[in-house]
């Protein structure tokens, strides 16, 4: 072996105050998990020495908590980008103790070359299965920035986690484009294209050494699908149906993008059902267990992905099965999986999962009540823009009903009336194309909201008069105000903003 055997606290010793730290993976699955514990652990000595210490966090998407949670608990976080789910940073960003940035996710790496966050990258820590002597890297489970922050990094440090199996070698595609003005199209034509190394090439003088670790990812469980979600994916299964039959989504169907979370998870497995539906193909950042089950039953062809966020059996049986899967799946750089340009090349039907929609076809993914974030726009905004057909899905009320998620006007827009198509909760399903806002407000409030709200939003209707989106300004927030105040957006009383 040509690089030298170090532990996570020799490791963790070469990170300053201030640097800008890369790690690689996107959701827990292939991020590193031994030395940002080192790091946290230094973290809290310096900071009893009376020493500040903190460093600027980049990488895919959401981590594990080896990363998120314990380094925000060591209050060792300056800065972070992009995406995140960990309840501990999240508690800290909104309370203003850390510097949180949410940028879509396709833009991260190549915001990290352009210097947008800083001019370096100081030090990358990947994990790997793998590593040959002339550096040549095998990723594990997730990609993400690996390809930027490695080649960017002035340090790198190998995660070699024995945990992680050799046999995903061949799964990866990584490829970085040019930065323009000298960029060219990226050539992928259909899913399974591939156009990348299967391994990272790594300058061996950066490699400070390889920490061994042996810890499986730590993905997080799903809630089972219930009867709500599992009624909003069989309005989504019959609504792609049925605009297969009308002619609008091709016969061969097209390729799917599907969210994350308990929702998005719930939708695939009732489109896998439906029989009326072609075996399809997908080009997603995330895939989730529902995915590969999919697959053994032959009804995913082929799945692009930025990684296989998967629980750890699922994992298991994706490693025991290798010979099934391994011309089934690819990996690619959150660059690749989430491109604006591959997206509209592909003619991709996405579907997202949305905090609340407003009855214009605004859409929050991120913020509850407007200024409380909840994980983050992830690759949300990068697939509905540029998709064949954007959905949007959610429960049409929260929180035993006391709050509905359609609402007069979103309390934060992430993706705006010009790029939700189609929004489908459990009570139907409100195609917005080709109708104007008022005719999207009639079908939104009709198909979608639950039938507790209906008669509340037919009345903010009526208070907003004309206008190309009839809208009261004083009354728009008036539900979530309600919310604040008694606890329940029912309560919500129109008269109040009549003058
Ligand atoms: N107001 C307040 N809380 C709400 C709410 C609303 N309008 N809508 C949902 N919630 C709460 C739920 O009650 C639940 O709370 P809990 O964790 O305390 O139980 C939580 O939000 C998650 O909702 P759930 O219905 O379980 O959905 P989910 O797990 O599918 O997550 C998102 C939904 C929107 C948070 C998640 O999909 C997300 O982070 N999306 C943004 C990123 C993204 O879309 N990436 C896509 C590319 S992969």
């Amino acid at each position: 072996m040509a690089f030298r055997i170090i532990t996570a606290e020799e490791a963790a010793a070469v990170i300053k105050n201030g640097d800008n730290v890369g790690f690689s993976g996107f959701t827990p699955a292939g991020s590193p998990k031994a030395v940002s514990v080192a790091l946290a652990k230094r973290a809290e000595e310096e900071h009893a020495k009376g020493n500040p210490f903190k460093i600027n966090v980049f990488t895919g998407a959401s981590t594990g908590d080896s990363i998120d949670g314990v380094l925000t608990r060591a209050n060792a976080i300056n800065f972070r980008a992009p995406y995140q789910t960990n309840a501990d940073f999240r508690k800290a960003a909104n309370s203003g103790l850390v510097n949180y940035a949410d940028l879509h996710l396709s833009q991260m790496a190549q915001e990290v070359r352009f210097g947008f966050m800083g001019k370096k990258v100081n030090v990358a820590i990947i994990e790997a299965c793998d590593i040959t002597d002339d550096g040549k890297v095998y990723l594990t489970t997730g990609v993400g920035i690996s390809p930027t922050i490695a080649r960017m990094a002035d340090i790198v440090i190998i995660e070699l986690n024995a945990a992680q199996s050799k046999s995903i070698k061949g799964l990866h595609d990584l490829y970085e484009p040019l930065d323009p003005p000298y960029r060219r199209e990226i050539p992928i034509y259909k899913p399974s294209d591939r156009i990348g190394t299967n391994y990272l090439q790594i300058d061996p003088a950066k490699i400070l050494g390889i920490v061994e670790t042996n810890k499986p990812d730590e993905a997080r469980g799903f809630t089972a699908p219930d009867p709500i979600t599992d009624q909003i994916g069989l309005n989504v299964a019959n609504f792609l149906a049925a605009d297969m039959k009308a002619g609008c989504i091709p016969s061969t169907f097209l390729p799917l993008q599907s969210g994350v979370g308990n929702v998005a998870n719930a939708v695939l497995g009732a489109l896998g059902r439906d029989k009326d539906i072609p075996a399809f193909e997908m080009y997603t950042e995330v895939i989730q267990d529902s995915v590969i089950a999919l697959m053994r039953e032959g009804r995913i062809k082929f799945g692009s992905t930025c990684s296989l966020s998967v629980s750890n059996e699922c994992l298991d049986e994706i490693y025991s099965n290798m010979d099934f899967f391994h011309d089934k799946l690819l990996l690619r750089p959150s660059e690749l999986s989430n491109n604006p340009e591959i997206v509209r090349r592909l003619g991709l039907i996405t579907i997202n999962t949305a905090i609340e929609a407003d009855i214009y076809g605004h859409t929050n993914s991120t913020h509850i009540c407007g200024n409380k974030m909840m994980n983050g726009i992830g690759g949300s905004g990068d697939f509905t823009r540029n998709a064949f057909i954007s959905i949007f899905t959610c429960p049409s009320v929260a929180k035993e009903g006391k709050i509905s998620s359609i609402v007069p006007m979103v309390s934060h827009a992430d993706h705006t009336e010009h790029d939700v198509n189609i929004i489908i909760t459990e009570q139907g399903v409100a195609d917005l194309r080709g109708k104007s806002p008022v005719q999207r407000a009639q079908t939104i409030i009709e198909n979608c909201a639950h039938p507790d709200y209906k008669e509340l939003l037919w009345d903010y209707v009526k208070l907003s008069g004309k206008g190309h989106i009839p809208s009261n300004m004083a009354a728009a927030l008036g539900m979530h105000a309600e919310f604040m105040r008694s606890g329940d957006m029912r309560n919500t009383n129109w008269a109040e903003y009549v003058k």
